[in-house]
């Protein structure tokens, strides 16, 4: 398809530095390079555009390194650099020495004992109730996420003089971030990126078409003025390169520092640190033909004391900040290392946290450079079905960029992964787990993701939702096995129900766990990592089936002698009802995987697995369908075929999970003798699919997200749908992703606000169409793995390499005219030999059991 039209070479634009700090407003001209910026990657996969961002949600671009992330805006003279902590929060202990998450007071255990069972009287009398609230908690010092100040680098040119030859770019090869230009008779390239290994930021400027030229007069300083509602940050010389910055994110709130330390290289160089009155200084570098600034950054915060033994306390001592700090800072910057090395240390670890997964499609391979517009051309000129290869490469590349920035440090990626500007982002940037922080690693073991970047998912959950969610479980439910969470988290243990209006709506989520746990399986199941299954892996499944199988109760309205849930709703919606169908189906998968994962934990609780075999038998599956052919999102028949509401929940058993995709009649058939309704799995599959038509695509009275897209596109993916799933993916594309292709909560409106499930639900969406495993409900059950099960036209030639699969399978494909070519299926991981059908196109290709550590080609 053609490309969109370019838009005049030269604009004028007003410098960011006269935006944002309202001191200098001034004008000059900027006129871009032709075609890509030098250094843009051969390969074709980066962003790039012809003028400094402005708006920090739509134009900036993103780093990060699991730690510590930042938004740069390629300033030329000035480049204020938005700088965020991974665990800089407001909020828990560090506001309010009393913080318990959201619990109840055990005193009042008796009394929610007393409150739950007559909510579940009136539902089993009534159906459903109005109000759940009187189980909910204020959200007390919930907190939020925060951003943590700017690095300040300027220049010392006239403002006066133009800039030439203007070029920026977000490089997917290295996960680095660039600018270049011409002013004052000399070129400028700068260079920032976050290295993993160092646990550092570095920012580099050098002359690129002579490197012995002298670079003119640089200064950095740090302001946390421009982190709305940050406050007044304490800067001093920590030593004659080295900035020193220490802040508390509130009064009172949590403390963090930050160390920035310049190295120059040049004849006459010279760095030094000057204060520059009450609490602030400046780094100032004269004569250096090359200068980099590095910096490190940590905050008090300790997921590990967060536990009734440490108080809940959640902190460290502010020394051991400070001295591993400084540790970490003069490693970075040792003398024995150049700029290059740094370079090549963070590359090769950038490209590892990624994954090993490579997508190529053939449209793409003869991509001409010369002729690519800048992103933000591509992102405007797009439309739905229309589509652009190459655009959607780039955004299943970017997701995993973000992925690969931002997952694997101490805390998972949150709302916004790791970037949020100011100290109220929305939502808190925290942890919403109804969807969002699920949908954030969708992708991660399919990629073949490192444990590293998967495992602090893991670690948040064990330390921080455990501890406080045991106390939930006793004093909200009267359950004391287990654990249980809610809906919205943060890194203070919140687990309580969180009160706000019409609470039951976005509190009433106990199964978030449960959802979670699919992910802690998927890790055992994709990599057959037995030390951690029954270190971290299997403990955390016992944990939260062990609170559910206590929670499960006979449904005593319909009396058929089943097990439910009650009080539920769905994600998000009323009613409150009992024995939901996300509810159900999410337990159900559970429980198997309970009985999978059993053989591997070496637990010898058999009372417990048997009691998991019970009462699975004995649930309700969660699979009804309705009267006018839906599949009920609740147990009683009361879905409307006008809701077009958001979350798919009810089809949650069709993608992620499998308790639709997989459907089995023998096991998910009714228990009761009573029931004579045991559906067949085209039954099952059509009901689903006509809930899903009428759920509408995903721009509905409720929102306009990007993620309710995505997750539509992966689900028309699963049924096989080729058409419905490139129009809805499509349409999330023209609808839901910014210039710099950070997907967009409300697209619409001028000042949107960025999420990054969309970003994140994206790549996890477009593999779906490419090649599906639906997880089975026992490891005896052949796995069915479809090839090319859902490909758009565009696609029609590409290949797949290291694509991770459940049970340590591997799987490499190529195709051409839509039809496999080469496919090798490999057992890489394995832990025992499996059974595998290999279909497409609705033939059945291939039946191989796979024995451990072989390799099988399969010929099409
Ligand atoms: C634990 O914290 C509470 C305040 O929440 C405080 O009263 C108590 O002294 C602390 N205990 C210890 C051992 O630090
Ligand atoms: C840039 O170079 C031109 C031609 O060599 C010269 O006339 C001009 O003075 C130089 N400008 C600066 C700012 O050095
Ligand atoms: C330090 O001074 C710089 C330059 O005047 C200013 O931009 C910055 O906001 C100041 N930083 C702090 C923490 O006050
Ligand atoms: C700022 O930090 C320096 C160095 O740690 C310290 O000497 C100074 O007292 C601090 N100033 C304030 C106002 O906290
Ligand atoms: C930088 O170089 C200029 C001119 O070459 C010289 O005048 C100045 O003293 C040098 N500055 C330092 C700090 O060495
Ligand atoms: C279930 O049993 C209760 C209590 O015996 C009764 O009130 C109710 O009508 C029964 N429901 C059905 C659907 O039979
Ligand atoms: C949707 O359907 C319900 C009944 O199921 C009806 O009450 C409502 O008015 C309908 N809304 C629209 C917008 O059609
Ligand atoms: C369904 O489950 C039954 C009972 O476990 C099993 O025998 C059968 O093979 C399963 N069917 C499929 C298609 O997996
Ligand atoms: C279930 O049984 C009832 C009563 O015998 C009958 O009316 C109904 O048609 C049956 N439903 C199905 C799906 O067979
Ligand atoms: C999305 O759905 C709305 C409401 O049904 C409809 O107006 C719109 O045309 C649809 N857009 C696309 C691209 O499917
Ligand atoms: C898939 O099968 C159908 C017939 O069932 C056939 O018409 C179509 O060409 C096949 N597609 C490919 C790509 O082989």
């Amino acid at each position: 398809m053609p490309w969109p039209v370019l838009v005049p070479a030269i604009e004028l634009w007003r410098t960011l530095a006269g935006v944002l700090l309202g001191t200098v407003t001034f004008a000059f001209t900027v006129s871009p390079a032709s075609g890509v910026p030098s250094g843009f990657p051969a390969s074709g996969n980066g962003l790039w555009y012809t003028s400094p961002g402005v708006a920090w949600v739509t134009d900036w671009l993103p780093i990060g390194n699991g730690y510590l992330a930042a938004m740069t805006p390629g300033g030329t003279i000035q480049e204020t650099t938005q700088l965020n902590i991974e665990s800089l929060w407001s909020g828990g202990p560090f506001q309010d020495q009393n913080y318990n998450g959201g619990n109840k007071e055990p005193s009042e255990r008796g009394q929610m004992a007393q409150a739950m069972h007559n909510i579940r009287q009136t539902i089993f009398r009534d159906g459903t109730i109005d109000n759940v609230e009187v189980l909910a908690t204020p959200p007390g010092a919930y907190g939020s996420y925060a951003g943590s100040g700017y690095l300040i680098t300027t220049l010392d040119i006239s403002l006066n003089s133009s800039v030439t030859g203007y070029g920026r770019l977000l490089d997917l090869d290295q996960g680095t971030a660039g600018v270049t230009w011409r002013q004052d008779n000399s070129s400028f390239s700068r260079t920032t990126f976050c290295s993993h290994p160092t646990r550092a930021c570095v920012q580099h400027l050098v002359n690129p078409s002579s490197e012995n030229t002298v670079l003119p007069t640089i200064t950095h300083t740090f302001s946390s003025d421009l982190e709305s509602g940050l406050p007044k940050a304490n800067v001093s010389c920590f030593d004659t390169s080295t900035l020193l910055v220490t802040g508390n994110v509130a009064n009172p709130g949590m403390a963090y520092e930050l160390l920035f330390r310049v190295v120059v290289l040049g004849k006459g160089s010279r760095v030094t640190c000057q204060p520059t009155g009450m609490g602030n200084a400046t780094l100032t570098v004269e004569n250096a033909s090359e200068e980099w600034i590095t910096w490190v950054g940590d905050t008090e915060y300790d997921m590990n004391a967060g536990n009734a033994a440490s108080n809940y306390s959640f902190a460290k001592p502010l020394s051991e900040v400070h001295t591993s700090l400084v540790k970490l800072l003069d490693t970075a910057t040792s003398e024995r290392t150049s700029f290059k090395d740094v370079l090549a240390a963070h590359v090769a670890a950038y490209k590892t946290n990624k994954g090993d997964l490579a997508l190529s499609f053939a449209a793409n391979k003869n991509l001409d450079l010369s002729t690519l517009p800048p992103t933000d051309q591509l992102v405007a000129g797009y439309q739905t079905d229309v589509g652009n290869t190459y655009l959607e490469w780039l955004l299943f590349n970017f997701g995993r960029h973000l992925f690969a920035c931002s997952a694997p440090g101490t805390l998972p990626s949150n709302l916004q992964g790791k970037w949020a500007l100011d100290t109220s982002p929305p939502w808190s940037a925290d942890y919403h787990s109804n969807i969002n922080i699920q949908m954030n690693y969708w992708f991660a073991e399919i990629t073949g993701a490192p444990s590293h970047a998967v495992t602090p998912l893991f670690d948040y959950i064990e330390k921080t939702w455990a501890p406080r969610g045991a106390e939930t479980a006793l004093t909200l439910y009267n359950i004391s096995q287990g654990f249980v969470t809610h809906n919205e988290m943060n890194i203070f243990g919140h687990t309580g129900m969180k009160l706000s209006g019409n609470s039951a709506q976005w509190a009433d989520y106990p199964e978030s766990a449960v959802w979670m746990m699919v992910h802690v399986w998927d890790h055992f199941d994709f990599t057959g990592d037995v030390q951690w299954w029954r270190a971290q892996g299997w403990p955390l499944l016992k944990g939260a089936a062990a609170f559910h199988l206590d929670k499960l109760i006979p449904d005593d309205y319909s009396n058929d002698t089943t097990l439910v849930v009650a009080p539920c709703n769905s994600p998000e919606q009323v009613p409150i009802t009992f024995g939901c169908a996300h509810a159900q189906q999410l337990i159900w998968q559970l429980l198997n995987a309970v009985e999978k994962g059993w053989e591997a934990s070496g637990d010898d609780d058999i009372a417990f697995l048997e009691e998991v075999r019970t009462k699975r038998a004995q649930m309700d599956k969660g699979i009804h369908i309705g009267s006018w052919g839906q599949l009920q999102e609740w147990k009683l028949d009361m879905d409307s075929p006008n809701d077009t509401h958001r979350h798919l929940s009810h089809l949650i058993g069709m993608y992620p999970g499998y308790a639709l995709a997989s459907y089995n009649s023998t096991i998910q058939g009714p228990p009761a003798p009573s029931r004579n309704t045991t559906y067949t799995k085209s039954q099952v599959l059509d009901a689903a699919k006509t809930s899903l038509i009428h759920r509408g695509n995903g721009t509905g009275p409720d929102a306009d997200s990007g993620w309710e897209k995505v997750w539509r596109a992966a689900m028309w993916a699963q049924f096989g749908d080729a058409q419905a799933f490139y129009h809805q993916l499509t349409y999330s594309i023209e609808r839901n992703f910014g210039p710099n292709l950070f997907s967009l909560y409300n697209p619409l409106d001028s000042n949107p606000i960025f999420q990054i499930d969309a970003n994140f639900g994206y790549p996890a969406a477009l593999l779906n169409a490419l090649i599906q495993i639906p997880d089975v409900p026992s490891s005896d059950v052949p796995y069915d793995i479809v090839l090319l099960p859902a490909l758009p036209q565009a696609w029609s030639s590409g290949s797949l390499t290291n694509v991770s699969l459940r049970g340590g399978l591997a799987i490499d494909f190529s195709w051409e005219s839509a039809k496999p070519t080469e496919v090798t299926l490999h057992s890489s991981r394995a832990t025992r030999d499996r059974r595998v059908n290999v279909s497409f196109n609705g033939t059945l290709k291939a039946e191989v059991v796979v024995r451990v550590g072989r390799a099988y080609p399969i010929v099409f």
